[in-house]
């Protein structure tokens, strides 16, 4: 064996022993203990939880995750479900093009493979909102695949055991090769589950417990005594910032009127509030947008958002009317509202 190879093999087997006794427990998980035990992870829940973890991290995840599977045991059962229901259960998950996906995936895995999850990474990546991180991470967890699980968390620990030189994200790729060089058919599925462990437990981001990581005597970051300054990242650009107006409208009865989006575009499908066009600078006539109904409007000052590709304020108005509008119980526009408009409902009902 080379002594690359070597120094390989010594880095998996460490990493996953330490695993094995620092392994999370999490809802959509079969730890170590029980997969040596012969359990095997069920596919619905692999998809289900790799879905919700795109964007958001285990511990916002895990309600919704118990939540959905409570509701929607299997993919059959989601395959069925009705798509305002499953629209209001991801409110507060983000990203609800997901959503839509989530229900498109499951509706084709009925349809087209009887019920039954392909078992591969490219049968995996036909399915809707299935790419090629989502089809690795199913294919490794739920199949033992040995596939190459590589997102930042996966990134930031190869680029630190090697002290790696060139700046994401144009070093994607290379640290991809790299971590491509760990897997083998050896428990694939634990090994994916170790790394992403590792990243957000002790390799983190800003303050690394370097003291406590298996991998800390092949680490080339940790022995420049850098382990912080990696990755490398190229300058990023500002995030874009866009305003507008908000209507909270409630009747004698506690309601609130909302509105449903179109099905496509940001939050596409999802309940919302009355509100303006969203505008970058100053446009002015977006920016005095009339209200939906007319009605004595106050102002209840301003929420802030920040999405992916640019960071809102909207000015939020309240009134007391009525109106065409889909009319909901407080508590219940609450539960279905995506967090940028919950947030001004919150103002609103604050400022009352
Ligand atoms: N992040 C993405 N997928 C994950 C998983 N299966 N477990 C923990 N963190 C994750």
């Amino acid at each position: 064996m080379s002594d690359v190879a070597g120094l390989h093999a010594r880095l998996r087997a460490d990493l996953l022993q330490w695993y094995d006794h620092n392994a999370r427990a999490l809802p959509w998980r079969v730890g170590p203990d029980a997969r040596r035990r012969g359990e095997r992870p069920d596919a619905y829940r692999v998809w289900l939880s790799e879905i919700m973890l795109q964007q958001t991290t285990t511990v916002h995840a895990a309600p919704y995750f118990e939540r959905f599977t409570h509701r929607w045991p299997d993919v059959s059962a989601l395959a069925q479900a009705d798509d305002a229901e499953v629209m209001a259960a991801w409110a507060g998950l983000g990203y609800y093009a997901r959503a839509r996906n989530l229900l498109a995936c499951a509706r084709a895995v009925v349809r087209d493979h009887g019920g039954v999850f392909p078992d591969t990474e490219a049968g995996l990546k036909t399915l809707p909102g299935i790419g090629s991180y989502t089809a690795a991470a199913i294919a490794a967890i739920a199949f033992d695949r040995p596939a190459n699980v590589v997102d930042g968390n996966v990134e930031r620990v190869m680029a630190r055991l090697h002290a790696h030189r060139s700046p994401l994200p144009a070093a994607k790729p290379e640290l991809a090769a790299l971590a491509a060089l760990f897997v083998t058919p050896d428990r694939p599925g634990d090994w994916a589950q170790a790394l992403m462990d590792l990243g957000a437990g002790v390799c983190r981001p800003r303050s690394p417990v370097c003291e406590a990581c298996p991998l800390a005597f092949g680490c080339a970051a940790r022995s420049e005594g850098q382990a912080n300054r990696y990755p490398l990242k190229a300058p990023k650009k500002a995030r874009p910032h866009r305003q507008g107006h908000v209507w909270v409208l409630h009747d004698s009865a506690g309601q609130v009127a909302l509105v449903k989006r179109p099905a496509r575009g940001l939050l596409g499908g999802m309940m919302g509030l009355p509100t303006s066009e969203w505008v970058q600078g100053q446009d002015e006539p977006a920016l005095k947008a009339p209200a939906p109904v007319a009605a004595d409007w106050q102002d209840a000052g301003s929420v802030e958002h920040v999405f992916t590709h640019f960071s809102l304020s909207l000015s939020v108005h309240v009134a007391r009317g009525t109106g065409d509008f889909d009319w909901k119980p407080v508590d219940e526009a609450r539960a279905a509202l995506p967090s940028v408009f919950r947030k001004a409902l919150e103002r609103a009902l604050a400022s009352l």
